[in-house]
């Protein structure tokens, strides 16, 4: 029986190469997370495109197996062949629970192992090009970002190797619905399911990550804090051997991911649980108008009470709901919050007063333009109550500072200044961790 088949549910490559050639490797610059099942014919070449492309970055490959196959005898036997800068590792995990979850707990497994400053994620297939790993890396390091997405939805980009019009219908429409799901988060990323990029591994230290399915891109960009993102357009190529694991389920998965993660991250679609605050808030309208109304109130009180309840029942439910991450918020605060929110849901209330007035009193039919003209109401609202209303008193001296955008490879390369051979003596330096960010 093999060594790799002895131990329970897990090994690493160095136990088999003992400790001795552990004790002498360096700390890794780079760890890289390869998820693999039944990848046998794909681990040669992927291991050899990557010491090649990684040459001089000391690396260390956390290979994250499932496979029914001998996968993992091949990545054994292949692991020897690199030196000690390019450590491969093999964490094996046997059918049965321990791969529960099959590919996002892979990934994470991985994640969670590694020891670098960066963490790339690559598929084993060669769909994503390894020499493209040297461009996020280098990426990384030139702009002390937080994310780097490889994408092939940015002009050198492309998905040609999704096979079939219904696939790259999916992922189009998929990336889509995430955009606009989490628009705070992901309205700039032209690519926030796909499967390969590179993070400072300091975003994920704390942060419990529970994806679902094949979008582990999707968890950490809307779980993890990140300020700085840079993206890298690649070719997704056409899978080198083997088969895909990914089918119409694994397409429905995302849509579940998305829900766990609305209802996890309090960040996560804020816009769309404002707008629900804000119909909760006209229910509360209506309500209170046809009670007051039926207790023969004055028609002005009515309508200024009804609005006052529902504003303030907005005001609390977004509080306790919308915004209930914002915890650092001054108690003596409050008031004026109230207050400033009566400002910043206004341009609604105008319109959706406005809208009712109309409906009822004249069943005028310009209303549907009354009642598109809420939308913009609502986004001017939406941003007050974030940039103003629900955000700490620090940032309001920053209110009309640009928030800092996802930057191209181009623009980020037209920003570099130029380093002669000269000056450049090798490898970039690191930067310290945890150093002062700034925007791109
Ligand atoms: N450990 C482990 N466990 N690895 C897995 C599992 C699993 O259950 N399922 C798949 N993998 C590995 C594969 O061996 C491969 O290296 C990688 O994960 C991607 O799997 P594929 O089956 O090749 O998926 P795909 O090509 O259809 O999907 C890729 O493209 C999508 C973009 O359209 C992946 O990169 C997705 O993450 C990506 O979203
Ligand atoms: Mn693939």
């Amino acid at each position: 029986m093999p060594l790799w088949f002895v131990s329970c549910s897990e090994q690493c490559f160095y136990l088999l190469m003992g400790e001795a050639s552990v004790a002498r490797t360096a700390h890794p610059l780079l760890s890289v997370v390869v998820p693999t099942r039944n990848e046998r014919d794909n681990i040669t070449p992927l291991l050899a495109e990557l010491a090649q492309a990684l040459a001089g970055v000391r690396t260390e490959v956390i290979i994250v197996d499932d496979s029914d196959d001998d996968t993992p005898a091949v990545i054994t036997a292949e692991a020897q062949r690199y030196p000690d800068d390019f450590r491969v590792r093999l964490v094996h995990r046997e059918a049965g629970p321990a791969r529960a979850g099959g590919l996002a707990t892979a990934v994470n497994a991985g994640m969670q192992r590694a020891a670098a400053k960066y963490v790339a994620v690559i598929d084993a297939d060669l769909q994503h090009p390894p020499e493209r790993l040297r461009a996020l890396f280098d990426e990384a390091v030139a702009h002390n970002a937080d994310v780097v997405l490889a994408t092939r939805y940015r002009a050198g980009g492309s998905y040609d190797g999704l096979d079939g019009v219904s696939r790259r219908l999916i992922s189009v429409g998929l990336k889509w619905v995430a955009k606009i799901v989490f628009p705070d988060q992901l309205l700039r990323v032209s690519d926030p399911l796909g499967g390969f990029f590179l993070v400072r591994r300091s975003i994920i230290e704390g942060v419990t990550l529970r994806p679902i399915g094949y979008k582990i891109s999707l968890e950490l960009l809307v779980r993890c804090r990140w300020v700085r993102l840079v993206e890298v357009p690649y070719h997704f190529h056409t899978r080198n051997a083997g088969q895909s694991k990914s089918d119409f389920k694994q397409g429905m998965l995302v849509l579940r991911h998305m829900g766990r993660l609305v209802r996890e991250v309090p960040a996560a679609g804020r816009f769309w649980k404002f707008c629900l605050v804000g119909a909760s808030g006209v229910i509360v309208n209506l309500a209170l108008f046809a009670l007051l109304l039926a207790h023969h109130w004055h028609p002005l009180a009515v309508l200024f009470a009804a609005t006052e309840a529902s504003i303030l029942s907005n005001f609390f439910l977004n509080s306790i709901l919308t915004w209930r991450d914002v915890r650092n918020l001054r108690k003596q605060d409050w008031f004026w919050r109230a207050v400033m929110y009566h400002g910043a849901v206004a341009p609604v209330i105008a319109l959706y007063l406005g809208t009712f007035a109309l409906l009822v009193k004249f069943h005028d039919p310009t209303s549907l333009l009354q009642i598109l003209s809420l939308v913009p109401a609502l986004f001017l609202s939406y941003w007050l109550a974030r940039r103003v209303v629900f955000a700490p008193r620090e940032s309001w001296a920053s209110l009309f500072r640009r928030t800092p955008r996802t930057r191209t490879l181009q623009e980020a390369l037209d920003d570099t200044p130029l380093v002669t051979d000269d000056e450049a003596g090798g490898l970039p330096a690191l930067p310290e961790a945890g150093a002062a960010q700034g925007s791109v």
